[in-house]
């Protein structure tokens, strides 16, 4: 059996949803959760929050109006894990930890702290001028909040794929330091969908609230129509052709409509349709999709007492996971109850003595290589050169997983063992297998 694929993403919660975010996240997150097969977590940043604003009353209202926008959009609460960061004690914990096998240099590196250090020189500042350390620390928050559900894969933007790089760093430092030959937690990957709609805003920009030119997702059906109607256009009057290239009145439609609709309107431009018209029919088709939601969000937002329940119930599904990791976590680095500490430090040294290890390494011909040795050091498996350290990683990880069953398959990619060691070799791997399976 194959455990289902774990996707998990995270809001930050210091903003109101507007259509962009509907069209760039919302919409495609509710629906891939709904994919049969696929275990979704998503959760309301909170503590993200934080490190970018200091207005409480702004984070709970955010958090609530976020909430309620995806509860709306058709999130299912009972079929994802949908909770609130700050209700999950683990992730600050975890967050130490990381904190603690993270090389301070690997976060220098972040974009968002170097572009604060930019922003600093260019103004003749202090260089850490308005840098918190949470700011610094942003990256190992949101590695816990990956790791922690061991997730497989996680949909981000591509301003967010450093981090993702980054939380595979820790996972890979922790699993070296304290596995003992397992993976304690899981190497995440990023996800990018290039083909999610970038929505253009009123003025034609990418629609975004530090531009001013967003429109509102859940606000009043009035407010909708109005906003649509401050599409920036071109001046062509009625009867005029136009052009659907450039105009984002013509992309916001086509975010929404299927292709024959699109077709059609298109084939309105040409034919000359008012811009009035035009945008009536944008508001129509947008509201058709939004407006049942409306109803719901308007409800939401009116009885947080109800979000509230959901999320906690969310928080407890979260950590029912969360809880028994972090205490294997613990107990993996050594904070524990001392009177257990005779047998588990016998059980390290089991652990480390008895257990083959695969050790990853690169050569000088740039290629990857990895080897299996057994307790003592001596050589039981040796690879061939790969290109990539992931393909090397997939390798090692067939191997612990599937044991002596993957040697054949991965014929190819390794060195012959000769017959001498063969028994060796397999009884090695069934001990890896028996390990990660424990
Ligand atoms: N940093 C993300 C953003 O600004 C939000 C976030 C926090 C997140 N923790 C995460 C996203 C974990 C994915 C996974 O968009």
């Amino acid at each position: 059996m194959t455990a289902p694929l774990r996707v998990l993403t995270g809001i930050t919660t210091t903003g109101t949803p507007h259509l962009g975010n509907y069209v760039g996240s919302i919409r495609a997150s509710v629906r891939a959760s709904r994919q049969p097969g696929v275990e979704s977590f998503y959760f309301l940043a909170d503590y993200h929050a934080l490190i970018k604003c200091t207005d409480p009353a702004r984070i709970q209202r955010s958090t609530l109006e976020i909430a309620a926008s995806w509860l709306a959009a058709g999130l299912d609460p009972e079929q994802v894990t949908f909770y609130r960061q700050s209700d999950i004690p683990e992730i600050p914990e975890l967050t130490w930890l990381l904190t603690c096998v993270t090389g301070k240099g690997l976060l220098n590196r972040a974009h968002a702290y170097k572009a604060m250090l930019d922003k600093n020189a260019a103004t003749g500042a202090d260089p850490d001028s308005d840098v918190t350390a949470g700011l610094f620390m942003y990256p190992v928050l949101m590695g816990a909040d990956i790791l922690m559900f061991k997730a497989h894969q996680v949909p981000v933007g591509r301003d967010q794929v450093q981090h993702i790089e980054m939380a595979r760093d820790m996972a890979a430092s922790f699993n070296h330091l304290y596995g003992a030959g397992q993976e304690l937690l899981v190497l995440p990957e990023a996800l990018i969908d290039d083909n999610v709609a970038l929505l253009p805003g009123l003025d034609g920009r990418k629609m975004s609230k530090s531009y001013d030119n967003t429109i509102a997702l859940f606000g009043p059906r009035e407010l909708m129509r109005k906003q649509i109607m401050g599409i920036v256009t071109d001046s062509r009057g009625p009867g005029e052709p136009k052009d659907t290239e450039g105009s984002a009145l013509y992309q916001i439609y086509r975010a929404f409509a299927d292709d024959g609709e699109a077709a059609a309107f298109a084939q309105a431009f040409a034919d000359g349709i008012a811009w009035g018209e035009a945008k009536e029919r944008l508001f129509e088709r947008i509201e058709r999709e939004i407006g049942p939601m409306r109803a719901r969000y308007q409800h939401l937002i009116a009885h947080p007492d109800e979000v509230e329940r959901l999320l906690l119930r969310g928080a407890e599904k979260a950590r029912a996971l969360a809880t028994p990791l972090m205490r294997e976590l613990r107990q993996a680095v050594g904070l524990r109850a001392l009177t257990t500490q005779a047998a588990q430090a016998a059980g390290d040294a089991v652990a480390k003595v008895a257990l083959p290890v695969f050790k990853q390494y690169r050569e000088a011909d740039g290629r990857f290589y990895f080897k299996l040795t057994d307790a003592s050091g001596a050589l039981l498996l040796q690879s061939l050169g790969f290109k990539s350290p992931r393909d090397a990683g997939g390798a090692v990880k067939r191997l612990q997983t599937e044991g002596a069953a993957a040697l054949d398959a991965l014929r190819e990619l390794l060195a012959p063992t000769d017959a001498a060691t063969l028994p060796a070799l397999r009884e090695a791997l069934q001990q890896l297998v028996d390990a990660s399976a424990a």
